[in-house]
């Protein structure tokens, strides 16, 4: 099987603790999968890992079919792998929406009507074009999450690791996330406490508990 992401016999402790054991699951090409989990067990903890954020003690990651030893191996997927944090309010970095999200565009190399265009575009098919010149600062929890995908969104990611995508997002606003990511082709991995909106969405469901990944 072709996969974006192979994890080996990953184990991570903090302090001591064991946060979990010999973690292994493969993400197929396109494949969209979901880790649920009670409060504090180590979900985004092992997302972090994944996103080359956290190094795990022992165990091993291949993205696309490569070995990443090293903080720099990641450098290769950086664009490749879209994170979306739990916790975004350190996420943004700049002043209005329309500028964080061409922000990235920019540092690509992508010249500015193009990155303007394109951040339209994806502000229009999050259904948020009307958010383009506010201040980010101001924005209610659910606007910013829904800004922040789309910050990540616009670069074309192969790979999306979301953790607790719906947070704070209204019924409303849930469904069309649900709809959107249903129509983006591209590995997921999704971490979420809402059973519903994984349901809809997921080929595949793991548990995280007792410091181990199961098919739940
Ligand atoms: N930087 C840190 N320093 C100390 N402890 C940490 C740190 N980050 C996480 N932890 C601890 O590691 C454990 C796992 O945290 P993690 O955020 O991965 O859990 P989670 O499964 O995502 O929980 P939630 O569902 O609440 O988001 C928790 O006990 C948390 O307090
Ligand atoms: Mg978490």
């Amino acid at each position: 099987m072709s996969c974006s992401i192979n994890l080996k016999d990953i184990s991570y402790k903090k302090d001591e603790k064991i946060l979990f054991e010999n973690i292994s699951f493969d993400l197929g090409h396109k494949e969209k999968i979901a880790i649920i989990g009670k409060n504090g067990v180590g979900k985004s903890t092992l997302l972090k890992i994944i996103a080359g954020l956290k190094n795990q003690n022992s165990g091993t990651i291949d993205i696309f079919h490569n070995r990443i030893n090293k903080k720099e191996d990641y450098e290769k997927y950086r664009d490749e792998i879209a994170y979306l944090p739990q916790d975004i309010d350190n996420f943004f970095l700049s002043i209005t929406v329309i500028e964080d999200v061409m922000f990235s565009l920019l540092a690509l190399g992508v010249k500015k009507d193009e990155a303007y265009k394109k951040s339209l575009d994806i502000l229009k098919s999050l259904d948020i074009l009307h958010l383009e010149n506010r201040v980010i600062y101001d924005l209610s929890g659910g606007e910013k999450k829904l800004v922040a995908l789309a910050a990540i969104l616009v670069k074309e990611p192969k790979i999306l690791l979301l953790d607790e995508p719906t947070n704070n997002l209204d019924e409303d606003s849930e469904k069309k996330l649900i709809d959107i990511l249903n129509n983006i082709e591209k590995s997921m991995i999704i971490i979420s406490h809402q059973k519903t909106f994984i349901d809809s969405l997921v080929t595949k469901i793991y548990i995280l508990e007792e410091k181990t990944l199961k098919v739940y």
